[in-house]
């Protein structure tokens, strides 16, 4: 997410008590400041103790450690993509590209309309992976699923000034429509040629646009219950749209998951408002683009843009739209490949909400065995918000996996995977050990009553526990997090690694929590927190450069976890740079994070970053960091990115051009190439028109900004990073 439109509203009221009180007694502040903790404090902020000892017992089975054959680049603030010596940069399907032919081309002075911005890539490329057509061309030529986060309305509506109607009055019809089609997820074939270039391929059946008014299925526990009930669907089975999709996840079978983040802000809900409404925060005035100003346009067409206003205006639900915002706030399950035989007719995917509502960041897949449940875990990117993981109630079977170049219905084993399962919050105790809480209508509250009861629904009202997720994850004492944002898992040791990307409410140790209601005057069942102080796992007051804690299970149904925070961000200068980070790889506010499995049991974390923090910021742009988890020491009480002994290790690779975040990564199989996507530029790429281009030329003068994929390479055709 970016920080344009991030929640800055503080929506968790959660009474739960943090464990300053327990980390008070174990290690003092002064320790934590001077980084000069003493072993045992160590082991209360990290819980290093057990992990490690895990750790060093498996080191005797590696290989030669993987090293990073690289120079960490110097931080930069141009309008270009700086990558290391020795490697290539290119731009790929920006903002406006067109994916058939059904559209002109794009050029500096377009003019976007619904039509052309229907077919044609979408805005603010945030999560992507890519989905092989066959095993053997799977590094040279893909489907590539992005998603499209959220909209630049200055550079949208460029040729004529700005938005129309922005802030009062009613928006454009058209306007809305198109804003509406730059949403969503892009699909979009890629392929490289002998020269290693790459390209997009406007005329490859994969392409297509998932929007914020395409048809989708709902599935899972929600699936036609009577809290989704609208009038386009009065049997709750459907929506239209997905929106802010952000972070994302990749299922074994072959399926893009796409989280919805930010969406609340896109509807508005001025009386009758429910507890979940403002648990999630849904806005009770003018929303984010007022698209509900457009309702009652002559050529409107099924309440699409009246549906964005969820405020009642008919004797039930099934007459008006005050259940869309229910809609919304969940994984949404895509089939790169294009079988939709699963979902009815006319939708293009569906949204799993086992997986839990509220600001879905996306959905990464544990440590995958035969045999045994899969784990999805999931961030809430709001201060003081959770995490969370979902169990498959089916075991994997292999048989199930992928089969790149077959057509066949992926959404039905989807189904089975993510229709029947667990959803757990996680609670991260101060000795270096956690719990995974379930989030069943029958589970036992931290005040000892049935959740179902606690939250006041029926019995088996297990629909109910989702569309409330937040408010359950309260009442079971969950702790409260510095916004998680991006999780990853080393698919071999099955460390799971969660972005901490920054949180200004959180507040001194020993400060009483502080809750609100957010300007609401209805009280939910769960009090989501307002202001809480420092915890274990979150151990800075007013944290503004983030952290990346990491844990293991015995196994993906586990309930319990020892964990360890992997990294704090931080400036060289800052008297808690709590990893001694250097001028050559100090970064903060970690967000999008990728582990490319290199087999022997090693691999490279990618860290990217969203950062807002001046320590940082004054010295570089938006980066990706580069570390090998598996090389890194892990001597007992020590760290593993810590101190002087080791900083080579953490090395920054890449620096995005001006104003803009680094988001989405993945590499091919062969690993010669990393795509990431460079979102909300401020002047770049440096070409205004063209769809492929040298990432790392600046631009000379100012264009109109589009976001883009940047493919990074070596200029000799080596695999990246080593
Ligand atoms: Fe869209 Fe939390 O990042
Ligand atoms: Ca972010
Ligand atoms: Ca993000």
């Amino acid at each position: 997410m970016s920080k344009e439109i991030e929640n800055h509203s503080n929506l968790n009221q959660s009474a739960n008590e943090p464990f300053s009180s327990v980390l008070e007694r174990h290690a003092s502040r002064r320790d934590i400041m001077r980084g000069g903790l003493s072993l045992a404090a160590l082991g209360m902020l990290g819980g290093l103790g057990g992990l490690n000892m895990a750790r060093a017992q498996e080191s005797g089975a590696q290989k030669t450690p993987l090293a990073l054959a690289f120079e960490s680049i110097a931080g930069s603030k141009t309008d270009a993509v700086v990558v290391p010596k020795g490697y290539t940069a290119q731009v790929l399907v920006p903002w406006g590209t067109p994916i058939n032919d059904s559209v002109g081309p794009w050029s500096a002075d377009r003019v976007v309309t619904p039509e052309y911005q229907a077919n044609s890539v979408g805005m603010h490329h945030d999560a992507m992976d890519f989905f092989a057509l066959s095993e053997e061309s799977a590094s040279r030529e893909f489907v590539l699923a992005l998603n499209n986060e959220y909209i630049d309305q200055g550079a949208l509506w460029a040729p004529q000034g700005g938005p129309s109607n922005q802030d009062s009055g009613s928006r454009p019809a058209d306007e809305v429509r198109t804003e509406i089609n730059a949403h969503g997820v892009t699909l979009v074939k890629l392929s490289k040629n002998s020269d290693n270039v790459w390209s997009s391929d406007a005329g490859s059946r994969y392409n297509m646009r998932i929007t914020s008014a395409t048809p989708i299925e709902i599935g899972g526990p929600v699936r036609g219950s009577d809290y989704v009930v609208t009038a386009y669907s009065p049997d709750g089975t459907r929506t239209r749209g997905t929106n802010n999709n952000c972070g994302h996840g990749l299922t074994p079978w072959g399926t893009f998951l796409s989280g919805e983040e930010n969406w609340p802000a896109i509807f508005t809900k001025t009386s009758s408002r429910t507890i979940d409404d403002n648990r999630i925060g849904i806005p009770d005035g003018r929303s984010r683009y007022a698209w509900e100003t457009a309702a009652g346009a002559v050529d409107e067409v099924d309440a699409e843009f009246t549906r964005f206003n969820a405020t009642p205006s008919a004797t039930s639900a099934s007459g008006d739209y005050r259940n869309e915002p229910r809609t919304f706030g969940y994984m949404v399950e895509v089939d790169p490949y294009g079988n939709t035989a699963s979902v009815s007719t006319e939708a293009a995917a569906i949204k799993r909400t086992y997986l839990g509502r509220f600001r879905h960041e996306g959905a990464w897949l544990g440590k995958l065995t035969a045999g045994q449940p899969l784990a999805f875990y999931s961030g809430h990117d709001a201060r003081n918000e959770y995490i969370y993981k979902f169990v498959s109630k089916a075991n994997w079977d292999p048989a199930d996996a992928n089969r790149p170049g077959e057509d066949y219905d992926r959404l039905a084993i989807g189904a089975k995977y993510l229709d029947a399962g667990t959803l757990y919050a996680a609670r991260f105790n101060a000795d270096g050990t956690g719990e995974w809480l379930p989030l069943t209508a029958d589970a036992t509250t931290q005040d000892g009553q049935r959740l179902s009861t606690a939250l006041g629904l029926a019995d088996d009202d297990l629909a109910g526990v989702i569309i409330n997720t937040c408010d359950a994850a309260d009442l079971m004492g969950a702790t409260p997090m510095d916004r998680p944002e991006w999780a990853t898992v080393d698919s071999n040791s099955g460390d799971v690694y969660v972005a901490l990307t920054n949180n200004s409410d959180r507040t001194a140790e020993g400060t009483a929590a502080t809750f609100s209601n957010g300007g609401s005057d209805i009280d939910g069942p769960g009090v989501a927190y307002d202001t809480a102080p420092t915890n274990a796992a979150n151990p800075r007051a007013n944290n503004q450069a983030g952290q990346i804690i990491r844990w293991r299970e015995p196994s993906p149904a586990a309930t319990s976890l020892h964990w360890e925070i992997f990294v704090f961000g931080a400036s060289a200068n800052d008297t808690d740079n709590l990893s001694g980070l250097t001028e050559l790889n100090q970064f903060a506010s970690p967000d999008g994070l990728w582990f490319d499995d290199r087999g022997d049991g090693q691999g490279i974390l990618w860290i990217e970053t969203d950062n807002g923090y001046d320590g940082v910021a004054e010295q570089t742009n938006d980066q990706v960091l580069a570390v090998v988890p598996s090389a890194l020491s892990h001597e007992r009480g020590q760290a593993p990115v810590v101190g002087a002994g080791n900083q080579q290790q953490l090395k920054r690779f890449a620096v995005g051009p001006n104003g803009c975040e680094v988001t989405g990564a993945f590499t091919t199989p062969d690993k010669t190439a990393l795509f990431i996507n460079i979102q909300h530029p401020g002047n770049w790429p440096a070409d205004p028109g063209a769809a492929t281009q040298d990432a790392t030329r600046a631009t000379d003068g100012s264009v109109r900004p589009r976001a883009a994929t940047v493919v990074i390479q070596k200029a000799d055709g080596g695999q990246i990073g080593v």
